[in-house]
């Protein structure tokens, strides 16, 4: 009887590995607003980012039978449905079809930044899920394939694969657009000023459809976007702060434009944005080397050197009573976390 029940045990099936992984958020210096192929998530355009220390989503994935016939998912506690839930689930779909793993998932993710707090979470979320899933479903991928893969799951997570300054290559299918880190000796860090907690009123990957159909502004921000990428590598390297600024602030105000001529037009900005974007001007011309940018919805960031980061903030919390002001510095990439 005893041999029969260890040998029951060792027939037992093996518990489902649990993986997790941590990422920060990042914030583009040059945009990524548009998709040319909305499957494989391939942009139109080629950005630059930066990833912020401070910022990271932890998630955890265990391929483990998750709510029986369907993954069970939480974030920040709480158990997304509809869109959002379809979306993670989508995701986890294709690591399945890709490992060969076929057990629903129990995934549990927690942002160490409040998702209302105008940094970018779907950038951080997805580049953890791709960790965390990729290495529960025993895939073993190097950064490059993981950058692609988390670029499936959203445009910006390419990115927060590495730390730092990265470029993500645009490329033209799933093999070439991936992200990669780029050398930089600048002593960079931004401003983060939050003006609104409230949700953006249409999602960035709506509103970048509308944008690429009805704009007849988006080929001309394509068009320059090119050559502000090319005028931002170029500043990088040789450590020019003031030219990387202009461009990074006119490749903001271009994206919005765009995305202000669509039909309709969409505007994230709220008063206190263009408030914002006045004081950033009027600190420059007192000397302060500080420069806008702004994503989907009204918060602004600043680009500012590190070592003026502290003195960036207080003109800025001076300048704009009632807002939350904070300093990020540059951050390091994907984790996997120990014990996965
Ligand atoms: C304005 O990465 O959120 O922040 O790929 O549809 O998930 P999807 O969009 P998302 O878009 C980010 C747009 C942006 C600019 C940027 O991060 O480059």
């Amino acid at each position: 009887m005893s041999g029969a029940s260890s040998a029951n045990a060792d027939f037992s099936p093996p518990t489902a590995p649990t993986a997790t992984a941590s990422a920060n958020t990042n914030i583009a210096l040059i945009k990524y607003w548009g998709k040319v192929d909305e499957a494989l998530a391939i942009p139109a355009t080629s950005s630059l980012s930066l990833t912020l220390e401070g910022t990271r989503t932890t998630t955890s994935v265990s391929f483990d039978g998750g709510a029986g016939t369907a993954d069970s998912v939480t974030i920040n506690g709480s158990s997304p449905t509809g869109a959002e839930l379809a979306r993670v689930s989508r995701f986890l779909d294709l690591v399945r079809s890709r490992s060969g793993v076929c057990a629903p998932a129990t995934v549990i993710s927690r942002a160490s930044v409040p998702l209302a707090a105008g940094l970018a979470s779907s950038a951080a979320g997805f580049a953890a899920l791709a960790a965390a899933a990729s290495h529960a479903a025993g895939m073993n991928l190097d950064d490059r394939a993981l950058s692609q893969l988390a670029r499936r799951g959203s445009g910006s997570a390419t990115r927060s694969v590495f730390g730092g300054l990265v470029l993500w290559n645009a490329g033209h299918d799933d093999a070439s657009s991936y992200a990669e880190p780029v050398a930089c000796a600048m002593d960079l860090a931004m401003v983060v000023v939050v003006l609104s907690e409230r949700y953006k009123p249409i999602s960035s990957t709506r509103a970048m459809r509308a944008t690429m159909v009805t704009s007849p502004l988006f080929p001309a921000w394509v068009e320059a976007s090119e050559e502000d990428l090319q005028v931002a590598l170029e500043a990088v390297q040789a450590g020019d702060l003031e030219r990387l600024g202009e461009v990074v602030e006119g490749n903001a105000l271009g994206m919005h434009a765009a995305m202000m001529a669509a039909r309709p037009g969409i505007v994230y900005w709220l008063p206190q944005t263009i408030a914002t974007l006045h004081a950033i001007r009027a600190m420059r011309e007192e000397g302060l080397p500080v420069w806008a940018t702004i994503d989907a919805g009204p918060n602004v960031k600043a680009l500012t050197e590190g070592a003026r980061a502290e003195q960036v903030a207080a003109a800025l919390r001076d300048r704009l009573p009632g807002t939350t002001v904070s300093v990020r510095r540059p951050g390091g990439g994907v984790r996997i976390e120990e014990g996965s």
